[in-house]
């Protein structure tokens, strides 16, 4: 956890409002393998990371509730009985969709000022945005002494998600977010919330994220639009949802949806089984598997599933042409963020400066790089 800013929040804090904060942690996630298969009601494979978002947070001693975004260096104050969405409201419509869901819940929540900020590069698939809101649903669950259970809380989160940012999210990031513990990956079943922790040690490869540092602007339609045409998939099925389909079930109704829908749920039945054959690879210690599965789940994305972009398909490229870098896909929803590689350790800094000066060069632009620690899940931490 980063010291400094958790330091420079509550210093800010007590500045401001003259007051002493309660401080949570809530980190973000990669996720190993299985994309856009979470809101199918299938598999994913998520872990939580040492970098997210610290909120300060206390009561207000007025009847009007502040936030600050100290990365942005933005304010935003509201009264409790008058919330909605705000049109590109970017950050403020995952707080107050917060506030919001919890109040739908019957739970009473009292005028409060809140102070966050992060170590995460935000909107780029590492899950910024579950990371707020579980870090304020976490504190106001904790200040007011609201009785809610760390489930309870995602779903708070995703719906805040659905209604006030208008992404209809499944429930990986929430999760991963909440319920991440320190060296291990947690294999989730969507359908029923089961989970099978697993402990990751990659002996001499590692973790690394690239971030394109692109985002394309269609990205959050798209996302709605690919949950859209699975839940047409399954009404032609007349099933639950595709994780109960299968590949001859899809050929029965082949002649009834277009190719390019036949394709999106074929990835999604084809994902979820890489998502358990990469879960088993793991546990066989088998990383060449587990690497030719990343390798197979970007493919998917890329040509079935419709989800990529040039310069994510750039940079798994790149790591699929070098002998040091044994899996890489893209992670999160698509359409620019990041992408994740299992790498050798020890050609870690010759492969980023390789990479950095070849994604330059095609696209004038710069990547970053971040090698990232599995980490436990949201919490209140203690001032420093
Ligand atoms: C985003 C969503 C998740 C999940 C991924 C794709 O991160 O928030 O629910 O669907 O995209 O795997």
């Amino acid at each position: 956890m980063n010291k400094d800013l958790i330091e420079r929040l509550k210093l800010n804090f007590e500045t401001e409002f003259k007051t002493k904060p309660i401080l949570t942690f809530a980190p973000g996630r990669i996720n190993l393998i299985g994309g856009h298969t979470d809101y199918n009601d299938g598999f994913v494979f998520p872990a939580a990371i040492d970098k997210g978002i610290v909120a300060a947070i206390q009561e207000s001693n007025t009847n009007i509730s502040s936030l600050i975004a100290i990365d942005v260096n933005e304010r935003h104050e509201f009264l409790l009985n008058d919330i909605s969405p705000i049109n590109n409201g970017g950050w403020k419509n995952y707080v107050l969709g917060i506030v919001s869901e919890i109040q739908k819940t019957g739970r009473t929540i009292k005028p409060f000022n809140l102070i966050f900020g992060g170590d995460i590069p935000r909107g780029s698939g590492l899950s910024s945005s579950a990371a707020l809101e579980n870090s304020v649903v976490f504190g106001l669950n904790e200040l007011f002494q609201l009785g809610l259970s760390k489930k309870e809380m995602i779903f708070i989160s995703q719906k805040a998600e659905h209604s006030f940012a208008g992404v209809q999210c499944g429930i990986m990031d929430q999760y991963a977010s909440m319920f991440g513990k320190k060296h291990t990956a947690i294999l989730l079943d969507c359908e029923n919330m089961e989970a099978s922790i697993v402990n990751i040690d990659l002996g001499d490869h590692e973790i690394l994220i690239i971030n394109t540092e692109v985002k394309h602007s269609l990205a959050e339609s798209e996302y709605n639009e690919r949950r859209a045409t699975c839940e047409f998939v399954v009404s032609q099925l007349g099933i639950n949802s595709l994780r109960s389909a299968s590949n001859d079930g899809l050929l029965l109704i082949k002649d009834k949806i277009s190719e390019a829908d036949y394709k999106k749920a074929r990835y999604v039945v084809e994902e979820n089984n890489r998502v358990i054959q990469a879960f088993n690879a793991i546990k066989n210690n088998d990383l060449e598997q587990l690497g030719k599965l990343l390798f197979a789940s970007h493919k998917g994305l890329k040509q079935q599933y419709n989800v990529s972009c040039n310069e994510l398909d750039f940079l798994v490229d790149y790591a699929k042409k070098s002998s040091e870098v044994i899996g890489a896909r893209m992670m999160g929803g698509g359409f620019g963020g990041c992408a994740i590689n299992i790498i050798k350790k020890k050609f870690l800094e010759p492969y980023i400066n390789d990479v950095a000066k070849a994604y330059a060069q095609k696209f004038n632009i710069d990547c970053s790089f971040y090698t990232v620690n599995l980490s436990d899940g949201t919490r209140i931490i203690k001032p420093i």
